[in-house]
């Protein structure tokens, strides 16, 4: 079976967290530290605070604006269930807007449309890697219209002055967009380290900020550090320094710290993440070459004038099949032992949402770019010859199916 996307794991990770176990630190500690020196130098930032995940990392950017019952968060209807549940957490309302046609990311127009005077961010998904438009984006917050109907409730509302932009940055580690890496364009960036993602820790994910004009970075970092650990004011590594014991809680914080085992992995994924990407374009490469000349294939935009992938989902289309026929090609695939996948069923086809009130028929591109997809193996250890055996086996199928 050719399998989707197993992680990279080798003798440099396994040495790498033996040695974090040995160590006798296995919380957030020295590793943890070095990993968000590292991860800050590779996305030529200042300041990351890695956590156990991106959601947490949404959940905290979201805690630090505020957000409560009554306010509107713009998301898209083309993501996983994280983007839309952080803004419920909260108390508050996700307004879900449809997706481009020509890729998978959140509709600028549409987003313009969904504001209301209680919209207070716009979280923006880079879907499969592929950076969102965060120049209309930007130019919609800063609209003086639009910015006049933003009514701030807090302190940090008020200095921020319109609506936040957030990067859910789940797949876009690496990505470029404008010559600059994700984290440099939207107010503040969350990334995803889980086990299918292009650099992995297990789980795990780091936030960046983008607000050095209005805020501190260093102190934007230390209050999420504390906003990780319960409001406690210092982690377990600091007080266990010798007359250091004392610590206070100064909010109701959350608990979402990294691990230095977590760290340990991706030491050394981020010292081998250049390496990756490259692997991870020519196998994306690949893969457009051989479906060029199927006058079926639509084949993701991985690059444009401004945007670069990260290479981080393959997500072909198929031109004029349903949903039915999607799937039968799915399971013709299966039998052919090569292991595909769906990305994503759209946040109102799903049981939870569909009870709230959301309804698909609201988001037609959402919907059609769902019913025609597939997404291909990618990872590192992919072989050229197994990248042709995909490749021939999804045509093989799709001509069995569709004729
Ligand atoms: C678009 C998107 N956002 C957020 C997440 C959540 O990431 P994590 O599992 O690190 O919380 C994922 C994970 O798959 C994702 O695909």
């Amino acid at each position: 079976m050719i399998p989707f996307s197993p992680p990279r794991i080798d003798q440099k990770t396994i040495y790498s967290v033996t040695e974090a176990l040995k160590s006798g630190w296995i919380s957030t500690g020295p590793k943890t530290k070095l990993f968000e020196e590292n991860l800050a130098t590779y996305l030529e930032t200042d300041h990351v605070v890695c956590l156990n995940s991106a959601t947490a990392g949404m959940q905290l950017i979201l805690n630090f604006l505020g957000v409560k019952a009554g306010d509107e968060v713009i998301v898209p209807a083309y993501t996983y269930c994280a983007t839309a549940n952080v803004v419920i957490h909260r108390g508050a309302t996700p307004v879900l807007v449809d997706v481009n046609k020509d890729d998978f990311n959140i509709n600028a127009e549409a987003v313009k449309k969904a504001i209301t005077k209680n919209t207070k961010a716009i979280i923006a998904v880079d879907i499969a890697g592929f950076p969102a438009d965060y120049d209309s984006l930007k130019a919609i917050v800063n609209d003086e219209e639009i910015k006049s109907l933003f009514q701030p409730s807090n302190d940090v509302q008020e200095k921020i002055g319109r609506i936040m932009i957030v990067a859910d940055a789940a797949h876009s580690i690496g990505a470029k967009y404008n010559k600059q890496f994700t984290g440099h364009q939207a107010d503040m960036t969350s990334y995803s380290f889980h086990a299918v993602k292009n650099l992995t820790t297990a789980e795990g994910g780091a936030v960046c900020f983008n607000v050095a004009d209005l805020f501190d970075h260093a102190t934007l970092k230390q209050q999420f550090k504390v906003s990780s650990l319960h409001g406690q004011t210092k982690d377990a590594f600091s007080k266990v320094q010798i007359g250091a014991w004392r610590y206070d809680i100064i909010e109701a914080g959350f608990k979402c710290n990294m691990t230095d085992l977590q760290a340990a992995i991706g030491l050394v994924e981020l010292e081998r993440y250049p390496d990756t990407l490259s692997r991870r374009k020519s196998i994306f490469d690949q893969y457009t070459k051989g479906f060029n000349d199927q006058d079926w294939a639509i084949t993701p935009t991985y690059q444009n004038y401004n945007a670069t992938s990260s290479y981080h989902l393959y997500m072909l289309r198929i031109k004029g099949i349903n949903e039915i026929q999607r799937d039968e090609i799915i399971n013709e695939i299966g039998r052919h032992q090569v292991a595909v996948n769906v990305h994503y069923i759209p946040i109102p086809m799903l049981t939870y949402y569909k009870n709230l009130g959301y309804s698909i028929d609201q988001f037609p591109n959402t919907y059609h770019n769902f019913e025609r997809e597939i997404t291909l193996p990618v990872f590192y250890n992919l072989t050229d010859e197994q990248v042709e055996t995909v490749i021939s086996t999804v045509i093989n199928a799709v001509n069995k199916v569709i004729g």
